[in-house]
């Protein structure tokens, strides 16, 4: 059920995580679907209403710099490694990045899947930085959407895809970043971005200088299971294009169009190469601007979804800020 976030109904749903069942919450990125996490039994929750692997590992969220070092063991970085971390906490957190770190042993391997790291976010949400304080100061949470589907950017998405397994969902409108955290890996030798999000190498590297992009697509075991080839999709299939190709396409009936800014929406309608039909077509962002872009991203493709195509055909963004985020769960929304 939608909870309006209220007093009240931020300490219904603190309490529903103290005692060790879930809340679905808004976070900037998407929403998530929280419980503590040091009760295994919470985290065994969360894996069971989202059918999700247990080798995914979740991402804990804190609310508290201080309460980092309850959950990673920041003596066993080097000093340059540990020096870099706090140049990113400090200028990035909070916000859409999360650190992949070595955890502390009470750190339960439910919530990391056995491996020797944890991942590890400040938020700054408001809501959700308020019921992370008001709860255990330690909450886990995935993507409040079942695994492998569309995230969800608004409280309406989570109960449409987890109504009758979470009874708290609060409702803090629409998620303003709209694609989930940049996930980067500062326990290896150098910082890998493990999944591009909503702060973009660019940004991390002006605080701690180079970084590499782990390319994960191929690989059996991915270093970050979220980064599984086909992830983030809708039902109906998806293709990707590049702008002149999209631009190229023919007219096609029961196909959708979502472009990625205005003036190829536009340069396509004018070549109107089957002109009988009247396209459906979307926007990510009138004036080509890669925030607004994410900030839609999964809004107008949960609508899409629903409108009963045959195919959505989506031109990619530009590479660069994020317009890396979007390309990386575009590519992977198509390869279902
Ligand atoms: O923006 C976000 O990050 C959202 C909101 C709710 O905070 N959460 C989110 O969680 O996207 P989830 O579970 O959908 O994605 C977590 C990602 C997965 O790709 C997972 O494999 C990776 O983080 N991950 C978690 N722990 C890891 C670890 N120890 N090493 C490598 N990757 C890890
Ligand atoms: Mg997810």
């Amino acid at each position: 059920m939608l909870y309006p976030v209220t007093e009240k109904n931020l300490e219904l749903a603190a309490a529903a995580i103290r005692n060790g069942d879930l809340a679905a919450f808004p976070t900037e990125t998407v929403y998530g679907l929280g419980g503590d996490a040091f009760n295994p039994s919470a985290l065994a929750k969360i894996f069971e209403a989202k059918a999700r692997p247990r080798f995914d590992p979740l991402i804990i969220h804190i609310a508290d710099i201080t309460a980092l070092e309850n959950i990673a063991d920041l003596s066993l970085l080097n000093s340059t490694a540990r020096e870099k971390v706090g140049c990113l906490t400090a200028a990035l957190w909070p916000g859409p990045l999360t650190l992949i770190l070595p955890k502390q042993s009470r750190v339960p391997d439910l919530a990391t899947s056995g491996l020797a790291t944890a991942a590890i976010r400040f938020p700054s949400h408001p809501v959700a930085q308020h019921l992370i304080r008001l709860s255990t100061g330690a909450v886990a949470a995935p993507s409040a959407n079942r695994f492998g589907c569309l995230s969800p950017t608004s409280a309406e998405h989570v109960a449409e895809q987890l109504g009758d397994k979470v009874d708290i969902i609060l409702d803090g409108g629409r998620s303003s970043v709209g694609v989930e955290s940049t996930v980067l890996d500062m326990s290896a030798a150098s910082p890998c971005i493990l999944r591009p999000g909503g702060v973009s190498r660019e940004q991390i590297e002006a605080v701690i200088g180079p970084v590499t992009m782990g390319n994960s697509n191929t690989v059996v075991t991915p270093a970050s299971p979220g980064q599984l080839k086909s992830h983030y999709a809708p039902g109906v299939p998806l293709t990707v294009h590049r702008r002149e190709e999209m631009i190229g396409l023919k007219f096609e009936a029961s196909v959708g169009y979502l472009f990625f800014d205005g003036a190829s929406r536009d340069a396509w309608l004018e070549k109107g190469t089957g002109h009988h039909i009247h396209p459906l077509t979307r926007t990510l962002s009138e004036d080509g601007d890669s925030i607004e872009a994410a900030a839609n991203l999964f809004a107008v493709l949960h609508e899409m979804d629903r409108l009963g195509l045959s195919r959505i055909r989506v031109e990619l963004a530009p590479e660069g800020g994020l317009g890396d985020a979007i390309n990386d769960r575009l590519s992977r929304a198509a390869a279902k």
